[in-house]
């Protein structure tokens, strides 16, 4: 009995072995180098898992600028040259953002599938309500109320005089900004003065922060049916995002409302138009907690860029705040505009943290041309990666790229800077927390202000 299972198991783990040999992708002409790993269904997913910078600067110094991964069952090509990112981000007409991403946010927010055939036209009238609302002239109202809000949510939060309350720094800034955020988009409840509202965005914030919390693992393609407490926190921040209860929520900011007569008008079911207002609140609040954390973290850990920082406020709000301590703070964009400091403690922040990838799939077969005039065969259907974050910390465009230095973006005048080098080449593409092209961040001048 013995022997026969063991020669039903060879024979088993023969076949077994000899399908996985046949069936694995072998590198064609032209192509990049094909990096698979040893484990044959997910490749170098749990190198690139536990280390992406640390991989990535490896498998680049083995095998140079341009190399396929296999990567949680799918097929990654990363361009790590910052030369070549214009070339990759110019190729809209192969390269599809789109389609990645509304099938990502269907799989993981559990909306419509806005890629079927029903909904691909109408969706496209959606998703250029970003740009209509979050830009241009609509920026300067969506800015005073956030500035709003935030005073809002500050003062009632201090302590009473002998009453001091400690908090750590990133319960602080996610409770704070999740609160200003949520309001300056969805509006504020008749309530929203009351205990009762106040826990429920206490509520809100912890379920945010949950879903936040397995979102790597969503992304790397574990069904959220498996993650319950992911799915129950994304059904719970659906369910105060109902049109039912939203309909009795004041100053609706107009992204919001907008994107609500969409939804109403293509007929979706009321929870599925709630899951994309879920999609739509993590979009603006997942980079924006940590990047609010970093900023304050390295600038109250920094003498000198806490005090260029003062002197810039002082500077700005010198006439505003000498008039009347309880005033609500106003400011214009030029006074904004004028505050190059703290743009370049928020860009060093946002270089030292952010860790954003770029995803394109391939429309079509194509060659792509890096910018050293070297090609790569690209199959249809695989992914094109760029990964930021090679730049951010590359200690040649960057010198002491671990460090901060709250004055990286200003020149020797304190006015912006942005000639950064490489090979002694200047760089288009030197901070890319927003990412760039047709996906870049339509809420990157928002939050900038
Ligand atoms: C520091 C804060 C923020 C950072 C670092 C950030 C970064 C990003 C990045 C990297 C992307 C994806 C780009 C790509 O895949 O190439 C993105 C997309 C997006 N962001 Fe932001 N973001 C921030 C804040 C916001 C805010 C405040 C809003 C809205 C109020 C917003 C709305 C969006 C939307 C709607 C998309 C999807 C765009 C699309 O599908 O075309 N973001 N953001």
């Amino acid at each position: 009995m013995a022997t026969f299972l063991v020669i039903v198991t060879t024979i088993l783990l023969t076949i077994w072995i000899v399908w996985i040999c046949s069936h694995s992708r072998k590198r064609q002409t032209g192509e990049p180098p094909l990096v698979t790993g040893w484990l044959p269904f997910i490749g170098v997913t749990l190198d690139y898992a536990a280390n992406p910078l640390g991989f990535l600067r490896e498998t680049q110094k083995k095998y140079g600028h341009v190399f396929t991964c296999k990567i949680a069952r799918k097929y990654f090509t990363f361009v790590t040259d910052p030369f070549s990112f214009s070339a990759v981000v110019r190729q809209s007409k192969n390269l599809d953002f789109q389609k990645f991403a509304v099938g990502f946010s269907h799989r993981v927010f559990g909306h419509a599938d806005f890629s079927s055939l029903l909904f691909s036209e109408s969706y496209r009238e959606v998703h250029s309500i970003f740009r209509q609302t979050l830009q241009g002239p609509s920026l300067q109202q969506l800015t005073e109320t956030m500035l709003g809000n935030l005073q809002m949510v500050l003062e009632r939060g201090l302590p009473y005089e002998h009453n001091w309350l400690e908090e750590g720094l990133q319960s602080f800034t996610n409770r704070i900004m999740f609160e200003a955020g949520f309001l300056t988009l969805f509006g504020k409840d008749a309530r929203f003065l009351h205990a009762d509202e106040r826990i429920c965005m206490q509520k809100a914030v912890q379920d945010f922060l949950t879903f936040d919390r397995a979102f790597p693992i969503l992304a790397a393609g574990v069904p959220i049916g498996l993650c319950a407490q992911a799915w129950r926190a994304r059904e719970a921040l659906a369910e105060e995002l109902l049109h039912d209860k939203l309909h009795h929520r004041k100053c609706i900011s107009d992204l919001i409302q907008r994107r609500m007569d969409a939804f109403n008008r293509m007929h979706l079911d009321e929870i599925g138009k709630a899951r994309t207002h879920v999609c739509m609140l993590w979009a603006s609040q997942a980079n924006t907690l940590p990047a609010a954390f970093w900023s304050l973290y390295y600038t109250l850990r920094s003498v000198d860029a806490f005090t260029a920082a003062r002197t810039e406020v002082n500077k700005v709000l010198s006439g505003q705040l000498t008039s009347n301590q309880d005033q609500t703070i106003y400011l214009s964009r030029e006074q904004l505009d004028s505050m190059a400091v703290l743009e370049s403690i928020i860009q060093e922040a946002l270089r030292l943290s952010s860790a954003s990838i770029m995803i394109r799939v391939a429309s079509d077969d194509f060659t792509l041309t890096l910018d050293s005039g070297q090609t790569a065969a690209i199959r249809k259907g695989d992914y094109i990666a760029l990964y930021p974050q090679l730049i951010h910390l590359d200690p040649e465009i960057y010198p002491n790229p671990t460090e901060f230095k709250y004055d990286r973006f200003l020149d020797d005048n304190g006015q912006r800077k942005n000639n950064f080098f490489k090979n002694e080449r200047r760089l288009k593409h030197f901070l890319l927390p927003f990412g760039s092209g047709v996906s870049e961040c339509p809420g990157r001048f928002f939050c900038s202000t």
